[in-house]
């Protein structure tokens, strides 16, 4: 079966690695990619969205979309400020030729907008691997969105803890009020891949080893990316057993090809934090049992790495044409 979904990312080295999964595993049809401001500017982010594709061979049209956030004029904190101690984890341009490819005219939001308004489309599940301003925008502009996307899987959050603050994930971080305008339009669907299930299946430089040995664009394009990941990772080499890094994005697409990368999950009534001084973009998971908040998502806690690589090495083995 083969499972249709738009993509908004951020791009990004784990959305490039989502990106190639679903343009190349024959259990997605990536239909379209939407970019939004997140990892690097929105330029950035579409510039690296078409280098990828155009790197693999893939005929996927992009769409460009916002390029702040929904309210704030900018991330809480300024890109260049929260990147300094760190400046190479998060270059501006993925390291891939230059995009031959040009995006399309129409804007992420209109495409947003006339993909899921469309009953022939009732199918397709919304993807959303960054920062989720496009998608709200999108249900502002057209509420009836709501009802129409039956189904939304979206990188973001964590249970417990946080990597851009101690509360909070940096895709719900980016753009809080965004997020908290999906999580409270009334989605039939929601399932979230938050940090505490892709920080469960870290891949290992075997990993970029058995990449490479597939001896495709795609194989040494994600070897690279991981690496790089790897290399950067700021985890203590003592919480590991080994040199690893969580790839969070195509958690996200392994998720439909393999349900079963999961390992668990539950439902909760999700919510994300606008206002806290200390708290600003959390996602509120309300895991008590006495709750009178209505459910609105199922969050992913643990995966395996072993079905996440699995597949992973499916899609990198094939090249677009196959
Ligand atoms: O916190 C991880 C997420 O933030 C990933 O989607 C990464 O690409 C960044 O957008
Ligand atoms: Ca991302």
């Amino acid at each position: 079966m083969t499972t249709r979904i738009v993509l908004d990312c951020d791009t990004g080295t784990d959305d490039a690695i989502a990106i190639m999964l679903a343009a190349l595993h024959p259990g997605i049809d990536l239909m379209a990619v939407s970019t939004v401001n997140g990892n690097v500017a929105l330029p950035y982010a579409t510039e690296n969205t078409l280098r990828v594709l155009d790197h693999i061979g893939a005929d996927v049209p992009v769409f460009a979309g916002a390029a702040h956030p929904l309210v704030r004029p900018d991330l809480p904190i300024p890109r260049d400020i929260l990147n300094a101690d760190n400046p190479e984890f998060q270059v501006a341009y993925l390291d891939l030729a230059p995009s031959v490819t040009p995006a399309q005219d129409t804007s992420a939001v209109s495409m947003l907008i006339d993909t899921f308004t469309d009953p022939a489309n009732d199918d397709v599940v919304l993807v959303a691997t960054g920062p989720l301003t496009n998608v709200a925008l999108a249900l502002i502009a057209e509420p009836r969105l709501a009802s129409r996307i039956r189904r939304m899987v979206l990188m973001g959050g964590a249970y417990v803890g946080g990597n851009v603050t101690a509360t909070a994930e940096f895709n719900i971080w980016v753009d809080p009020e965004a997020a908290r305008t999906v999580f409270s339009a009334g989605l039939q669907e929601i399932v979230v891949v938050p940090l505490d299930a892709t920080h469960s299946a870290p891949l290992t430089r075997a990993d970029c080893e058995a990449f490479d040995a597939l001896q495709t664009p795609a194989g040494s394009a994600a070897a690279a990316l991981l690496r790089h990941r790897i290399d950067q990772d700021q985890t203590p080499e003592s919480l590991k057993s080994e040199p690893s890094a969580p790839v969070h994005d195509p958690l996200c697409i392994a998720y439909l090809i393999r349900p079963d990368v999961i390992t668990s999950a539950g439902r909760f009534p999700v919510s994300v934090e606008t206002a806290g001084e200390q708290t600003l973009g959390q996602l509120i998971v309300d895991a008590r049992p006495w709750t009178s908040d209505p459910v609105n998502a199922t969050v992913a806690l643990t995966a395996s790495a072993d079905v996440f690589r699995h597949v992973l090495l499916e899609a990198f083995a094939l090249d677009a044409s196959s």
